[in-house]
């Protein structure tokens, strides 16, 4: 695997190279997990690494006692009916920080509460801020889950162990593998490498607007850090961790169509006014050309940045089986933007999907009418550099000029979020794919991700500091959908990894911001 051209080019003493994006500055030799590195300062001895990891490995059954605690309380932010709960689960994780050691405290917002919790008795080392969200998605459709979506079942097959339940690897399970690397740590030394600061909110699957107008708000002042470590994507494979540079935005639109202030027979009145959920599939149709899979909203590729050649080569150089990618859907072919690969089309190129779309009558049989509305919900994914206000404006202009006449069209922007290309370089970069690498036993790969992480172009804009995606789940944890699961080797690893990440970004302190 690392001698695939995906990965990084392995560590080595300091280099200049000549193309700055295709190889990371690499401050420190790359240590391979071995004894004795920087021994020379007697501030974290090799065997201190080891002393955490022992413990992690002595007390990980409660700590997935603990996650099962986590994701039976159903925090999901998207449904107002759940607001005790999202407020439960807030409540539930402040005390496992304090339990770690942690001063935290739950930040009100005008909408859910942000978990802070921060441990700062290391002056002169590097401050770590650690992002996750607490909120789950909806569980439905509930009848496709094999348990309960909110009562954690362990499952066990050829491929391992593993967790079902929703929010298991988005994005409880995730973000609690750094609450737990930081309790064993200071469990086992009474103090840490680095200074940590953890904020986990309550609304990301829903837009993540109450952090959003926190950390802008907060301008870097209680979340001054050297860098932002986050745990909410994937590995590229089992055993092979990334990390990611690049993210998708989100510009997410509905679209309603009114006809008749009634349902009509449409014997009676077909032909004599527009249906809206004809109007609404001319909408719909016009947004997208089939052949050529390219959106069709004037503008909306003006500011698209296109995919560099180091990019290109790099994915195409990524191992990726696309034919069992294809049976795993379940579709008969893949499809998407010409002139573009599939890693590429999901990876880098904006995109318009229809979520949602609903009108008329949807119950057994035939009812011959003529609808009063129909709706759709549509999101347009987003790559640098567009801006998710101009596409949305781009998007309603659009929609308002093909809509036909006779109806009465609202649009409107449910939220946003920019895309983001994070520039991953320097020397806490370098000491973040040590510790994966001792961790994993190999070197991360460098990959972007169609998904969406609202805060993380805002950490980008106002705190200036490395952001760094490394997450532990897996391409099959089916997030969002029913039998969400983590593996526990991911969880675990992720634990591990966690306590090396802040071992060896003390090392990296110096000269760090
Ligand atoms: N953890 C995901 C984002 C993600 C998914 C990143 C897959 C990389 C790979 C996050 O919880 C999420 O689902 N985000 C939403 C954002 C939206 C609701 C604003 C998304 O991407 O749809
Ligand atoms: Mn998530
Ligand atoms: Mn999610």
């Amino acid at each position: 695997m690392r001698s695939t051209s995906g990965g990084w080019p392995r560590g080595g003493r300091r280099r200049r190279p000549t193309d700055r994006r295709r190889v990371l500055d690499s401050a420190f030799p790359a240590a391979g997990g071995g004894v004795g590195w920087r021994k020379e300062t007697g501030v974290i001895m090799a065997s201190g690494t080891e002393g955490v990891l022992a413990r992690v490995e002595r007390e990980g059954g409660s700590y997935l006692d603990e996650l099962k605690d986590f994701l039976r309380i159903p925090s999901i932010s998207t449904d107002p009916q759940y607001k005790d709960d999202v407020l439960r689960a807030a409540a539930w994780l402040r005390e496992r920080m304090a339990d770690a050691g942690l001063s935290a405290e739950l930040i009100e917002t005008a909408g859910n509460p942000l978990v802070y919790g921060e441990w700062t008795g290391a002056p002169g080392k590097p401050t770590v801020l650690i992002y996750g969200h607490y909120d789950v998605q909806p569980a439905d459709p509930l009848e496709e889950w094999r348990h309960p979506p909110f009562e954690p079942t362990i499952e066990r097959d050829d491929k391992g162990d593993r967790l079902v339940a929703r929010g298991a690897t988005d994005d409880k399970g995730q973000s609690y593998a750094h609450v737990k690397a930081v309790a064993a740590t200071l469990a086992e030394r009474g103090e840490l490498p680095v200074n940590v600061k953890f904020i986990v909110e309550g609304e990301e699957e829903s837009g993540g607007a109450a952090i959003e107008a926190f950390v802008r708000e907060d301008a870097g002042d209680k979340l001054a850090c050297d860098c932002v470590v986050i745990s909410d994507t994937s590995m590229y494979r089992r055993g092979q961790p990334s990390l990611i540079y690049g993210l998708k935005g989100l510009a997410y639109m509905e679209v309603k169509v009114h006809g008749p202030n009634r349902d009509l027979h449409s014997g009676s009145y077909g032909g004599a006014v527009t249906n809206p959920a004809n109007a609404l599939a001319h909408i719909v149709a016009s947004l997208r050309d089939p052949a050529s899979g390219r959106v069709l909203i004037p503008g909306f590729y003006e500011e698209v940045r296109p995919l560099e050649d180091w990019e290109r080569q790099e994915f195409a150089g990524l191992p990726f089986d696309e034919e069992a990618y294809r049976s795993d859907l379940g579709v008969e072919a893949l499809a998407g933007e010409e002139g573009y690969t599939t890693r590429e089309r999901a990876w880098a190129r904006p995109t318009c999907d229809v979520n949602g779309i609903w009108g008329g009558y949807m119950g057994e049989g035939a009812k011959t009418i003529i609808p009063a509305r129909a709706g759709a919900k549509v999101s347009m994914r987003l790559v640098p550099d567009q801006d998710p206000e101009e596409i949305g404006e781009l998007f309603t202009r659009h929609v308002r000029s093909v809509a036909p006449p006779g109806v009465r069209v609202e649009v409107s922007a449910i939220h946003g979020a920019s895309p983001v290309l994070i520039d991953a370089r320097g020397p806490i970069v370098e000491a973040a794919l040590d510790a994966l690498e001792a961790e994993w036993g190999r070197r991360p790969v460098r990959v972007r991700e169609g998904g969406t992480i609202p805060i993380v172009g805002t950490f980008v804009q106002v705190l200036g500091v490395p952001v760094l995606l490394i997450g532990f789940g897996l391409e099959d944890d089916r997030l969002h959908s029913p039998n969400e699961k983590i593996d526990l080797a991911c969880f675990h690893g992720g634990v591990r990894s966690s306590v090396r990440l802040l071992d060896r970004l003390a090392e990296a302190g110096e000269g760090a911001r």
